[in-house]
């Protein structure tokens, strides 16, 4: 079959490893298991899910190894794949008789499968620097006696991956790992062999990577991720990058190089948001290309949504292979739309950064991978046991076109229900539109195109302008009502004054209803995007922006990998943050906050409207109607009008009323 992705869909020898195509699953450590520690039916529907979709490499998981603790310290295990202290999880026979299972798995989609080897170094590091951000703790510094042992854990999980099945190995050097740390000017100040210059600085890496070819021979392909270039005080740039990787490249040891940009912590995150370009750091990858043997190829990753982006960096000779991670989260079977020309089916990611944010701090426990427009990430197994055709087709009218009401009309219309969608507004989204009016956050409205064309292929009856009432919905004699009716602004109405014409809504702002002046005071209650999103949308046109908050920082609820990025963008567009600030009393010319924490009260002036943004409220009302009214056999609430979360929620809800109908 032919194909407009020519260079996408075109195998790739990379040492003795031959990937189908140019598409990769770089690792990524989403804890889709739901059994700690090892790998279960959950990682495996998960991560092979992408490799039958079209992804030639799959990286799924990271292999934490084990570390020199001294034998009297208690483990520090973990999350699924092991934070692993004395062992590590592939120690486990249990552990390797699923990754096993996994592999073969992947090989009969016929993808390969890479398996990554890392050792996180918050905790040990070359010199007493502080490595990740976000633990500012001074590393232990390692000793010969440590060094050997961490060869030796290369070496061991890498001959254990091998006999397991895997195609590949990575040894993980990005990211505030051992390798990175070794590498990176910052974190490795050593006078002694381990160094030095960038010529140094590499011999660890070299050194492991010594041990594994030892151990692996020449039938499995060998590689590193690094750094493109560092984005801390004194750190490598992309021509250091280069010269390290010539360095590692020359030894003849390594048959890939997978390039990617970013820290834990901070701006940029390794994980970009849609603040980012798509592939903005791309010239990394043509950099690392600059001076390696041809035979040694290049990876690069860091935001390729896209397969046009994707064939486009490799017609343009930026790398040689793509990753595409989050692309096949919020769609595992991109890779074979794209392949047969069915791009208005792919639900491209949006980055939101949910994936990762959730996966680095999970707060559930069995924990499950989430992404804001996939319902089935996390839930891959409940999908395929539930996931039947409607024995009887049933007569459904879904009550608003956010994405609840989309996904609820989306999944009930594949399963054979006859489905009219009534949307009040011109557009379906809700509240994607007001997310997609915001600086960077454009890729938003690409969910709303999904769910455009996805409603429109199911033959769903859209009805758009069309305000529903209980007169309209029984009119169409419904065996089924989804009502997805949203929330609206909360309105704190016990703060005295808060009803003078100079205070409106963060929504209304962004959705061009509410006009302000020129010297805008945000008022928060909300932890998560929606504040920055309305500071920078008024920045932005030229607004002097200033935002009392509730909590001890903007974004409170937004996690480290990309809390940085938020704050970045304050900075930039020059937004005045106070934290621990709560509303009082509104006065026409001035307004009365009070200490979240403490007791004093401060008096503000000088601000020509006040924008709240202060979550939301639950709208119902239809429900409770329809509820009171009893004619319709079955009524659903779904979405923020049963509770205003945040997308995920909402879409997971939809979907799952839409697989109950
Ligand atoms: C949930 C999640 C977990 C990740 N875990 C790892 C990891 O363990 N090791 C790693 O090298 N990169 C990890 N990454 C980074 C990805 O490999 C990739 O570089 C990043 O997502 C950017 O690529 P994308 O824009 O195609 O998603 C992770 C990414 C995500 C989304």
């Amino acid at each position: 079959m032919t194909t407009q992705f020519e260079h996408l869909f075109s195998p790739l020898q990379v040492g003795p490893m031959r990937v189908p195509n140019r598409i990769c699953e770089t690792t990524n450590t989403i804890n889709s298991s739901q059994t700690p520690g090892l790998i279960d039916e959950h990682f495996i529907a998960h991560h092979a899910a992408k490799a039958r979709g079209g992804t030639g490499w799959i990286g799924s998981e990271t292999w934490l190894l084990d570390s020199p603790f001294p034998p009297e310290t208690p483990d520090e295990v973990g999350l699924a794949v092991g934070f692993a202290s004395h062992y590590a999880a592939y120690q486990n026979p249990a552990f390797a008789e699923g990754m096993a299972r996994f592999f073969a798995e992947v090989h009969r989609a016929g993808a390969v499968a890479v398996t990554q080897l890392t050792h996180l170094s918050a905790v040990w590091a070359p010199s007493p620097v502080v490595v990740v951000g976000a633990q500012d703790y001074t590393p232990h510094v390692i000793g010969e006696d440590e060094i050997e042992f961490f060869l030796r854990s290369y070496a061991n999980a890498a001959a254990a991956a091998k006999d397991l099945g895997a195609d590949g190995i990575e040894i993980h050097c990005a990211h505030e790992t051992l390798g990175y740390s070794f590498l990176s000017p910052v974190t490795n100040r050593r006078t002694d062999q381990w160094g030095g210059g960038p010529r140094e600085r590499v011999r660890f890496v070299i050194a492991a990577l010594e041990r594994v070819r030892e151990r692996i021979g020449s039938g499995t392909a060998l590689g590193i991720r690094i750094s493109g270039r560092e984005f801390r005080q004194g750190g490598f740039d992309n021509l250091e990058m280069r010269e390290m990787l010539y360095y590692i490249g020359e030894t003849g040891l390594i048959d890939f190089a997978d390039v990617d940009v970013g820290h834990c912590w901070g701006a940029p995150s390794y994980v970009p948001s849609s603040y980012y370009e798509h592939a903005q750091y791309k010239e990394c990858g043509k950099a690392a290309r600059a001076d390696l043997d041809p035979k040694i190829k290049v990876l690069f990753s860091g935001r390729v949504n896209d397969p046009v982006v994707a064939e486009d960096l490799l017609k343009g000779g930026y790398c040689d292979l793509v990753g595409m991670v989050r692309a096949g989260i919020a769609d595992p079977e991109f890779a074979n739309k794209a392949r047969t020309g069915r791009l208005a089916e792919i639900r491209r990611c949006i980055s939101c950064t949910r994936c990762i944010d959730e996966a680095s701090e999970p707060k559930t426990f069995p924990y499950t991978p989430t992404c804001s427009i996939n319902p089935m990430i996390g839930n891959e197994v409940r999908w395929e046991k539930t996931y039947r055709p409607a024995p009887t087709p049933q007569r459904v009218v879904v009550v608003g076109g956010g994405l609840a009401g989309c996904e609820a009309a989306r999944v009930a219309a594949m399963r054979g229900h006859r489905v009219t969608l009534l949307e009040r507004g011109k557009r379906l989204g809700g509240q994607l539109l007001l997310a997609a009016a915001v600086p960077g956050r454009d890729d938003f409205e690409d969910q709303i195109y999904f769910e455009e064309n996805a409603l429109e292929r199911l033959g769903v009856d859209v009805r758009l302008g069309a305000p529903a009432d209980l007169a309209m919905v029984k009119a169409l004699a419904p065996d089924v009502v989804v009502i997805a009716t949203g929330s609206v602004p909360r309105l704190p109405g016990e703060i005295p004054g808060i009803g003078l014409p100079h205070v409106v809504q963060a929504w209304d702002v962004l959705a061009g209803r509410a006009a302000t002046g020129e010297r805008v005071a945000v008022i928060s209650q909300e932890d998560y995007y929606e504040t920055p999103c309305v500071a920078e949308y008024l920045a932005v046109r030229g607004k002097h922006v200033e935002v009392f908050h509730k909590s001890v920082h903007l974004g409170f609820e937004i996690a480290r990998y990309s809390v940085g990025m938020v704050h970045a963008r304050m900075e930039e567009c020059g937004v005045v943050v106070h934290p621990n600030l709560v509303l009082q009393e509104v006065r026409p010319d001035v307004f009365d906050l009070v200490s979240a924490y403490g007791v004093r009260s401060y008096t503000k002036e000088g601000f020509d409207t006040l924008v709240l943004a202060y979550g939301s409220v639950p709208s119902h009302a239809l429900y409770d109607e329809l509820t009171a009214d009893g004619s319709v056999a079955k009524v659903y609430l779904a979405g923020s009008a049963w509770l205003p979360r945040f997308m995920a929620e909402a879409t997971r809800h939809g979907a799952s009323i839409g697989l109950a109908i």
